[in-house]
């Protein structure tokens, strides 16, 4: 059996960390091919499309993706946006995961261990604005349908991993028929598994406990644009952008992608953390059924941080490829099992 990963390097530090972790997987001797594909802004510059016909092709029969980043431009250019949202669309990838755990690292702080599941196939985030001379108009889509879709599978989520509680985020206070409609759907699908706690906040009220006590919380369960607020708020806890990671799971494809994006910032420097590749790569090899493959993994990247082996965001001077040799040599040590 040999698996087929579609590798989507895209723009800025993208292609740097999706290198450093297609090193990581071969050393991890996944029984794999690994086929290259263009994404993102430089390839709208050079194709006319960020999402290529072919690129779109692959991942459809590819088991697994992994994304790097892909960059925007903040202005508008025309015919340009970012493929992510037409991605997640195309391959009905309704499900965002994004789990945060204290890293071993001097100064973290201890005992957090939540997971953010954001609804990914509608709300304001699928950007559906328009603009009428001086006003501008987004419209925001919720259906009983897609609440209770992401509620159904975080509830199946959760009971897989052995989590217990789910907290639901919303502002239905305020949006009474959108995250009304959320909520009551949500609120409705998780009542069959009344083994799994649930609870609810606002969003604004979830976003200060965020800052304020992150491991009250196990699971969070919110819409799409709520979501990708709170999970990158979220993942300072778990060390950072450098370190979170993502998945992106529909009923037939995954997606898998660090969080944080093309850091045009440091591109090219050879000092991008590649830690939230490795991560999102962990995820992949979960998502594969590969439980030992992946656990040697995590294993080698927490040691790396042990070890104090950290590129510049974490305050050391490592480089990309100080600390994929250093995950590289862990994961081919002899009886790496062993250091969990
Ligand atoms: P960003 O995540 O690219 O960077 C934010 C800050 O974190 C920067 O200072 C950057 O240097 C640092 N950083 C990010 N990843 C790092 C890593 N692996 N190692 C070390 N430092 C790291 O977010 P920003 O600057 O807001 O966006 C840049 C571009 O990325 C924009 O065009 C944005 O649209 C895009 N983006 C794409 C995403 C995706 O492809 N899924 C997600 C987020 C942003
Ligand atoms: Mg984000």
């Amino acid at each position: 059996m040999s698996y087929t990963i579609v590798l989507l390097p895209g723009d800025g530090i993208g292609p740097e960390v999706i290198a450093a972790a297609q090193a990581v997987l071969e050393a991890s001797e996944l029984p794999a091919r690994y086929l290259s594909y263009p994404i993102g802004y430089a390839c709208f510059r050079r194709e006319g499309t960020a999402l290529p016909p072919e690129t779109l092709a692959a991942v459809r029969t590819a088991d697994a993706v992994l994304l790097g980043a892909v960059g925007s431009p903040l202005e508008r250019v025309p015919g340009y946006r970012s493929p992510v949202v037409a991605l997640r669309r195309e391959l009905e990838l309704y499900a965002c995961l994004r789990p945060v755990r204290t890293p071993p690292l001097p100064g973290a702080r201890p005992g957090v261990d939540l997971v953010v599941v954001r609804e990914n196939s509608e709300d304001l985030y699928v950007g559906q604005e328009q603009r009428e001379g001086d006003t501008a108009v987004a419209q925001r889509v919720i259906t009983r349908e897609a609440s209770a879709r992401i509620a159904r599978w975080t509830a199946a989520y959760a009971q897989r991993q052995g989590r217990r509680r789910i907290t639901l985020v919303h502002k239905a206070n305020v949006l009474r028929e959108t995250c009304g409609l959320f909520r009551e759907a949500a609120l409705a699908a998780l009542a069959a598994t009344p083994e799994l706690q649930v609870d609810e906040l606002l969003v604004d009220t979830a976003a200060y406990q965020l800052a304020r006590a992150p491991e009250r919380f196990d699971v969070i369960l919110t819409t799409n644009l709520f979501g990708d607020i709170l999970s990158d708020a979220a993942s300072a806890w778990g060390g950072g952008l450098g370190l979170a990671a993502s998945a992106n799971l529909g009923e037939r494809h995954a997606v898998f992608e660090p969080v944080h994006g093309s850091a045009p910032d440091i591109a090219g420097r050879g000092i991008a953390n590649p830690l939230a590749t490795f991560g999102a790569a962990t995820l992949l090899l979960e998502h594969l059924g590969e439980h030992a493959r992946a656990a040697r993994l995590h294993a080698a990247c927490q040691a790396a941080l042990r070890q104090g082996v950290w590129t510049p965001d974490l305050g050391g001077q490592a480089t990309t490829a100080d600390v994929t040799r250093f995950v590289i040599d862990h994961l081919t040590q002899p009886e790496p099992a062993a250091q969990l």
